[in-house]
């Protein structure tokens, strides 16, 4: 496998788990053989939305037949009201009738919704059970289908319920994002730019240059490597793992004014780091030219819009998030494309700060 050039195979450690991750294009023909060698169970249960499983759910249960497993599946309607813990239920009533054991698997097959769902059904079904994610947008590729958070939503909020709990495998195949629409593909392009200002300005700098698919590749390559390395240090989210939520303090107070969907979370991210920039400008620490050039990207992937919500109002979104458990603040700076580091600010400080930046 590892001869094969286009698939290259990452592995992240940590305390207790062992996730392999599979990546490059065509990797996703190989699903039924990886996993046949990796698990010992024959049975395997995909899990995937009325968006996907049009697209890849017969062949991808093809490939794990033709490697003798038995497979069945459950299909969740597509879109972010299946992120819940009725849906959590109702796979495990699946699990349970298809006789799923702790030796068989659970697939996740599509985005970062399947994945997170899945991801906390497959982690406390027995305890515990394999899980490989197959995740096919830009967005679940380069972020959610790696590192181990899973979670629902509950009424009063999003991803209040939830584990870290590492997938077994994940099988990363940038092919399958070419049947994604432009608008879904941008929305992931939020996560890897956020990637070149946390920790590697070349991945900026590809994203200036004309795109092809080896670069896209590339860049999706780079992403991973950058979240695998950041987890294998602070799997539990106390201290360098915060850096990866650059451009989301202030992006997820917007996604809620919005109510969850007026704007999408690349979007919400992407104005989130404009907003974080300009909040370290402010404080003397941020480079001024990151503007400009987090502008020029995000025109690009058609991200650069208006905050039409008012400050003081965003402050108020983002102060009251039920996460929010202290006096301070763990804020994501940039010094420089590619040097991210943690800002602790007490909640008035950062309160002024929005209101000074957005006004
Ligand atoms: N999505 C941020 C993290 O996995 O920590």
């Amino acid at each position: 496998m590892d001869s094969n050039p286009l698939t290259k195979k990452l592995i992240l450690k940590t305390a207790s788990s062992e996730s392999e991750i599979y990546f490059g294009r065509g990797t996703l023909l190989k699903a039924g053989l990886l996993c046949g060698t990796r698990f010992r169970g024959r049975r395997v249960h995909i899990v995937s939305d009325t968006n996907v499983a049009p697209l890849y759910l017969s062949q991808v249960s093809m490939l794990f037949e033709e490697n003798g497993f038995t497979v069945t599946s459950t299909v969740l309607p597509a879109g972010e009201t299946s992120k819940t813990l009725d849906s959590v239920h109702a796979l495990y009533e699946d699990f349970v009738s298809t006789t799923l054991t702790r030796a068989d698997l659970v697939v996740a097959l599509g985005g970062g919704v399947i994945g997170d769902t899945t991801g906390f059904a497959a982690a406390t079904y027995l305890r515990g059970i394999n899980l490989c994610q197959i995740p096919t947008t830009l967005l679940a590729q380069v972020d959610s289908s790696v590192g181990g958070k899973c979670g629902v939503d509950l009424k009063s909020g999003k991803n209040l319920v939830g584990a870290f709990y590492q997938p077994h495998m994940v099988l990363i195949d940038p092919d399958m994002l070419n049947s994604l629409p432009e608008h879904i593909f941008n929305d992931g392009m939020a996560e890897v730019i956020k990637y070149g200002f946390i920790a590697d300005k070349s991945i900026l700098e590809k994203l200036e240059s004309n795109l092809d698919n080896d670069m896209i590749s590339d860049v999706i390559l780079r992403s991973v490597e950058i979240k695998r390395d950041i987890v294998m240090q602070d799997e539990r989210d106390t201290s360098i793992r915060m850096i990866l939520n650059f451009g989301h303090t202030i992006g997820h107070a917007l996604e809620k004014l919005g109510g969850f969907h007026a704007l999408s979370h690349g979007q919400a991210v992407a104005l989130g780091m404009k907003a974080a920039l300009q909040l370290g400008i402010l404080l003397g620490i941020t480079e001024k030219s990151t503007i400009p050039q987090l502008n020029n990207l995000l025109d690009r992937f058609e991200l650069n819009q208006e905050i039409t919500y008012s400050a003081p109002s965003i402050a108020d979104a983002l102060l009251n998030d039920k996460k929010i458990l202290s006096s301070t603040i763990s804020f994501i700076l940039i010094k420089t494309p590619g040097e991210a580091f943690i800002h602790n600010l007490s909640l008035l400080s950062l309160r002024q700060l929005i209101v000074e930046v957005l006004k």
